[in-house]
C-alpha cells in the first residue's frame, strides 16, 4: 500500500512534527507500505520529499533545510488527477494513494482543515474527521461539550479578542483563584501558555495568548497531578493503561515537554490503583466519543487530591516524538510501535 505522511505545517508546533514523523518514518512497516513524503515548511509550502534520508538527517534542524532542498513544489490547485488537490505544477503526478498520515500538530493541521481538504479529495487519512478534529482542537468548545455530557472540566473564562478590554485580573482572581492559567483557545504543545501568580503575570499572559489566537481561556489551576490515556479506534475505542507526568517544573510547558530531558519524568504505566485505572479509562473513552473522535487521540486528566478526574484536553494528532506518551502509552498495554502504526492506518481505510 501507499502512504502519504504529511509533516511540519505552519502551526507554532512545525518542529514538533518534524520529530513525529522522523519517529513514524522509522518504525513504519516498509514491508507493508511504501510511503510517500510530503513536507509542508513554516510558510506552508507544500513540497514531495524525494529524499528520506536526507529529510531523517535534518529534522532536528530548526530551519527549513529538510523541507526546501526538495525539487518538487506541490500546488495547492486543483487538477486532473485522481487528487484533486494535490498535484505538481510540473505535470508530475503523486500516483494513487491508500491513506494519508497528517501528521501536523495545531491549527490548520489537528483542527479539521487538512481533514476537510483530505475528504474532498477522497482520501482516507488517520485520526479523527473534520467534526472530531474542530470539535477538540478549541478548548471553549470541548470544555462546553464534555461538562454537557457530565463529564468533569476545569472552570474557566473564555474571551475573544473584541472583548480583550473587559478582562480584569480582580474578577477572573474572585472566580478562579490563584495561580491561574491563560491559554490561547486554539493551540498545542503549551505554546503560549502562562501560569500566573500576580496581576503583572496576569496581563502579560492576556497579550501572550492574543499572539496565537483571536480566543483565550482563562483556567483555574488543579492541584494535583496530570494523566493521560491514549485511545485508538473507530466505532468501539480502547484506552491504553494511563501514564503520569510529573513535571519538574511550575507546569508541563513546552521546554519541558521537548527540549528539558529533566523538564518531565513520566511514570508509565501510572502507579494508579485498579479501580482507578478502570476509571480513567472510562473516562477517556467516553470523552473521545463525546467529541466524535476516530482513529486516535490521546486524552489528557488532571487528578486531583481527592481523586478525581477533570479532563483537561484532547489531542486528535498527538505527538509521536521520542518524548511523547501516545506510543508509549500503547506499548506497555501491549501494542509496539510498528503494529500501532499499521492499526492507526487499517482504522483510516477501515
Ligand atoms: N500537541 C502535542 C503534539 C501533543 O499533544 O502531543
Ligand atoms: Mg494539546
Amino acid at each position: 500500500r501507499r502512504i502519504a505522511l504529511i509533516f511540519g505545517g505552519k502551526s507554532a508546533e512545525h518542529q514538533v512534527s518534524l520529530q513525529s514523523a522522523k519517529n513514524i518514518i522509522e518504525a513504519i512497516d516498509k514491508e507493508k507500505y511504501e510511503v510517500v513524503l510530503i513536507g509542508i515548511d513554516r510558510q506552508g509550502k507544500w513540497f514531495l520529499l524525494d529524499d528520506p534520508e536526507h529529510f531523517l538527517l535534518h529534522a532536528d534542524d530548526p530551519s527549513l533545510i529538510a523541507l526546501n532542498t526538495s525539487k518538487h513544489g506541490i500546488a495547492f490547485v486543483p487538477g486532473e488527477n485522481d487528487h484533486p488537490f494535490l498535484t505538481f505544477p510540473n505535470g508530475g503526478k503523486l500516483g494513487k494513494l491508500d491513506a494519508v498520515f497528517p501528521i501536523l500538530h495545531g491549527s490548520l493541521g489537528e483542527d479539521g482543515s487538512i481533514q476537510g481538504m483530505l475528504r474532498i479529495a477522497g482520501l482516507p487519512y488517520v485520526g479523527p474527521g473534520v467534526l472530531g478534529s474542530a470539535a477538540s482542537m478549541d478548548k471553549e468548545i470541548t470544555k462546553k461539550l464534555l461538562s454537557k455530557s457530565g463529564l468533569a472540566v476545569a472552570d474557566y473564562l473564555c474571551f475573544s479578542r473584541a472583548m480583550k478590554d473587559a478582562i480584569k485580573f480582580e474578577k477572573a482572581v474572585a472566580r478562579l483563584g490563584l495561580p491561574l492559567f491563560i491559554k490561547p483557545a486554539n493551540q498545542g504543545s503549551s505554546v503560549g501558555i502562562t501560569r500566573v501568580e500576580t496581576k503583572d503575570d496576569f496581563y502579560k499572559g492576556i497579550d501572550h495568548a492574543f499572539d496565537y489566537d483571536h480566543k483565550i481561556i482563562i483556567e483555574e489551576a488543579i492541584a494535583g497531578s496530570e494523566i493521560e490515556c491514549a485511545v485508538l479506534g473507530n466505532e468501539e475505542p480502547v484506552a491504553s493503561l494511563p501514564g503520569k507526568i510529573l513535571p519538574q517544573q511550575s507546569f508541563y510547558s513546552y521546554d519541558a515537554k521537548y527540549l528539558d530531558q529533566k523538564g518531565a519524568c513520566l511514570n508509565i504505566p501510572a502507579n494508579l490503583s485498579e479501580d482507578m485505572v478502570i476509571e480513567v479509562r472510562k473516562l477517556a473513552v467516553k470523552a473521545y466519543q463525546v467529541l466524535q473522535c476516530e482513529g486516535m487521540a490521546r486524552v489528557d486528566f488532571f487528578l486531583t487530591k481527592d481523586h478525581n478526574f477533570i479532563v483537561n484536553e484532547i489531542n486528535t494528532l498527538p505527538g509521536f516524538t521520542k518524548l511523547s506518551m501516545y506510543p508509549k502509552l500503547w506499548e506497555v498495554s501491549g501494542i509496539s510501535y510498528r503494529e500501532l502504526i499499521n492499526k492507526l492506518i487499517a482504522f483510516a481505510i477501515e
